[in-house]
């Protein structure tokens, strides 16, 4: 058993409870490689944020759960290194899965886990979030759990169609769980694909696509059952379409790929809502630097030469996505 706190990370809670008062959210940022950690890094050093790593099942399958944390024990002494005296770094499991995944994870030194029961019926996910509640508290690790479920693929756990939280359930699903935060379903989805051209109208000004809003009376009715509560929005990526028209220029194939306009995003930040969780912008931002390098000298063929500038391209959406769109800019507590 190893506690975070020795390894420098820190839970969720008191960042939270900041963003709630302030009016802001703390970046959720999915990692799975160097580069997307370094700039991850990078971008929270040079904007005095704090910043939550997110480790999915699929990057626990691709780079190996134990590398990924001794990367985010690294991440606190790198951001020391880069300047930062007191960084707030949360190592949190993205969409547990089951009680023994959350288990591992918290006894190898993991600060928050969330256990998503969404698909589950509703009494089931609050049996297995209460289970992970009650061992994760012992170890002062926070625990995200999930009402309502998301449309399209949340990992493994897919849905058909998206069921928005019911906000009528909020308040017993908290007190019975005891959850530290709280994701919801408000619209938006995974991936790079959130809408279908058919649920979208045409900007008459740009020609692009724009998706309907986001269900802001469901944010605000579950805001009224639970004042001040920690909110989460997962598939919260914007699809920046000049990434998309990189990657298609360069040899790519994305269609009709559409995300939540950062306006809307902007305005949950500023509610309950107080994280925010980001992973394809990153992909797409990557995707397209490597493209186009690799479109623009095809001889060249140093992973660092295109991994250099793919992270660049990351951190540069980052620290727009903390100053921009999420607000959470000089909120670090030291
Ligand atoms: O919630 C989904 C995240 O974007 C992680 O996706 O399982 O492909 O790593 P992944
Ligand atoms: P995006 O696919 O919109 O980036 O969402 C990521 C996410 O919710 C991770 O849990
Ligand atoms: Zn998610």
């Amino acid at each position: 058993m190893i506690s975070y706190k020795q390894l420098g990370l820190v839970n969720t809670r008191e960042m939270f409870a900041k963003a709630v008062k302030g009016g802001y959210a703390i970046p959720a940022f999915n990692f799975n490689n160097m580069e997307q950690l370094q700039s991850i890094i990078m971008a929270a050093v040079e904007t005095k944020s704090p910043v939550i790593l997110q480790v999915s099942k699929g990057a626990r399958n691709y780079a190996n759960q134990t590398l990924l944390r001794y990367m985010a024990e690294g991440a606190v002494e790198y951001a020391k290194e880069l300047g930062c005296k007191h960084p707030e770094i949360v190592l949190h499991l993205d969409h547990g899965d089951s009680f023994e995944t959350c288990k591992s994870c918290i006894d190898m030194g993991f600060s928050s886990v969330m256990i998503d029961g969404s698909a589950l019926p509703y009494d089931e996910n609050v049996a297995i979030t209460k289970k992970v509640v009650e061992y994760a508290h012992q170890f002062d690790v926070t625990v995200e759990g999930e009402l309502g479920v998301l449309a399209g693929v949340e990992d493994e756990v897919s849905a058909a169609e998206s069921h928005y939280t019911k906000p009528e359930e909020v308040i017993d699903f908290v007190t019975k769980t005891g959850v530290d935060s709280l994701a919801i379903s408000i619209g938006t989805s995974h991936g790079a694909y959130k809408f279908t051209p058919e649920q979208c109208t045409v900007d008459p000004k740009t020609g692009r696509l724009l998706p309907p809003p986001l269900a802001f009376d469901v944010l605000e009715a579950v805001e009224e059952k639970l004042p001040g509560f920690p909110i989460v929005l997962h598939g919260s990526s914007s699809v920046p379409q000049e990434e998309v028209d990189t990657i298609n220029q360069n040899g790519g194939c994305l269609k009709a790929a559409v995300g939540i306009p950062e306006e809307q995003l902007r305005k949950a930040a500023k509610s309950a809502v107080c994280k925010i969780n980001i992973d394809s912008d990153s992909r797409l931002a990557m995707t397209a630097a490597v493209r186009k390098v690799l479109h623009d000298k095809p001889e060249e063929f140093d992973p660092r030469k295109y991994l250099g500038p793919a992270r660049d391209s990351m951190k540069k959406l980052y620290i727009h996505k903390i100053i921009n769109v999420l607000g959470s800019n000089d909120k670090l507590l030291k």
